[in-house]
């Protein structure tokens, strides 16, 4: 790390985390606020360095949406020590941003086995001219979308991703020389994410999540709830309404939302007046302080209380007792074990059952 210059890959113009208010970033210019800038550069901060994908966006910096950063050093030096990087080991980076990890990673297997892709070339472009004017000529920078690994590049004996994912492309998995790892931050539309580390053999991925780090998602992995579409006068007014049973108090536990939302993809979670909702591509789920309303093929509401009962018949487990197996026959989240599957759910119990019949 000392060897890497951090401000030789940040622009001029950054956004760090707001202190000063709830929530929110400041913008920090090294023109005009040199001193905040450069202990931004070389403090453990994560730098953003883009914000709504480089697109036209509101000058209130409060309410801007980062889109790429110079990661946190603490983080990415944890990622090198989980994907046991080492000397020669030929590795591809998701999301090469700055080029300040790709340096990082240079450093380690040396630069002419380091391969890191980009989808936005404005930034890969700026990537490839700070790489170069650090020392790092021979570390390779592409253009392109990351979902697709980097076929010419292949096999990697890693793949390291500084953007998360909700499914682990299949690419990645086929481009892992076997007894390789892939190493990604990995997300759910509930809430929680965590760092997944995959052994790949046999033309799959197994393995389990190691730290609790969030990452922004890959582009074309972004999905936005449907609430506010879903949620009009007529389906409130046909919505299935019963006495509030459970506590939802589990809606604000990091630990049972990661749990749920392994098991619930595509069902996000937020908060309207004084409720909470939920919601997926064609039900909601409405909870105030004494009733629960849900409308759609789903009743989401009663089928997170009856996961979140059985996770605590299971011992409350944790984000590191939980795995990942992915391959061709898909994505499966596991618990302690990868022979022990955790059952998914993507439909209605009923829609289940009629299949069934
Ligand atoms: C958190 S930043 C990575 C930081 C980088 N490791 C560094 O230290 O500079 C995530 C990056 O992933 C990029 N990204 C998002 N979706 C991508 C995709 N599908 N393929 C490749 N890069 C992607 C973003 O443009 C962004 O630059």
């Amino acid at each position: 790390m000392p060897r890497v210059q951090r401000h030789r890959f940040l622009p001029e113009q950054v956004w760090i985390d707001d202190d000063r208010a709830d929530g929110g970033y400041r913008s920090v210019d090294r023109r005009t606020d040199p001193d905040l800038w450069w202990n931004s550069a070389y403090g453990n901060v994560a730098v953003v360095t883009q914000v709504e994908d480089g697109l036209p966006h509101r000058l209130d910096p409060h309410w801007i949406t980062p889109t790429s950063s110079a990661s946190l050093p603490s983080a990415v030096a944890q990622m090198a020590a989980a994907a046991e990087l080492a000397p020669g080991l030929k590795v591809l980076e998701i999301g090469a941003a700055t080029g300040y990890n790709l340096a990082l990673i240079s450093e380690i297997v040396g630069q002419d086995h380091a391969v890191g892709v980009e989808i936005d070339p404005a930034l890969a472009t700026s990537a490839r001219a700070a790489l170069d004017a650090a020392g790092y000529q021979k570390a390779t920078v592409v253009t392109g979308d990351g979902q697709q690994g980097y076929v010419p590049g292949a096999p990697y004996d890693r793949i390291v991703s500084t953007a998360a994912v909700m499914s682990v492309p299949l690419p990645w998995v086929n481009q892992t020389r076997p007894g390789g790892m892939i190493l990604t931050p990995f997300a759910t539309t509930l809430c929680g994410q965590g760092m997944v580390r995959l052994r790949v053999d046999g033309g799959q991925a197994v393995g389990p999540f190691v730290l609790p780090l969030e990452f922004m998602l890959v582009r074309g992995q972004r999905r936005a709830a449907r609430f506010d579409e879903l949620f009009t006068d007529e389906a409130w007014a046909a919505s299935r309404v019963h006495l509030l049973a459970a506590d939802p108090a589990f809606l604000d536990d990091r630990d049972a939302l990661f749990a749920l939302g392994l098991q619930l993809p595509g069902v996000h979670l937020g908060t309207k007046a004084d409720g909470r909702w939920m919601s997926s591509k064609d039900s909601w789920a409405y909870i105030d302080s004494a009733h629960v309303f849900q409308w759609g093929t789903r009743d989401l509401f009663d089928e997170a209380v009856a996961l979140h009962d059985r996770w605590q018949k299971q011992g409350a487990p944790g984000m590191l007792r939980y795995g990942l197996t992915v391959g061709v026959a898909g994505q499966h989240p596991w618990l302690d074990t990868p022979d022990n599957f955790i059952p998914v759910r993507t439909r209605s119990a009923a829609a289940t059952d009629t299949r069934r019949r």
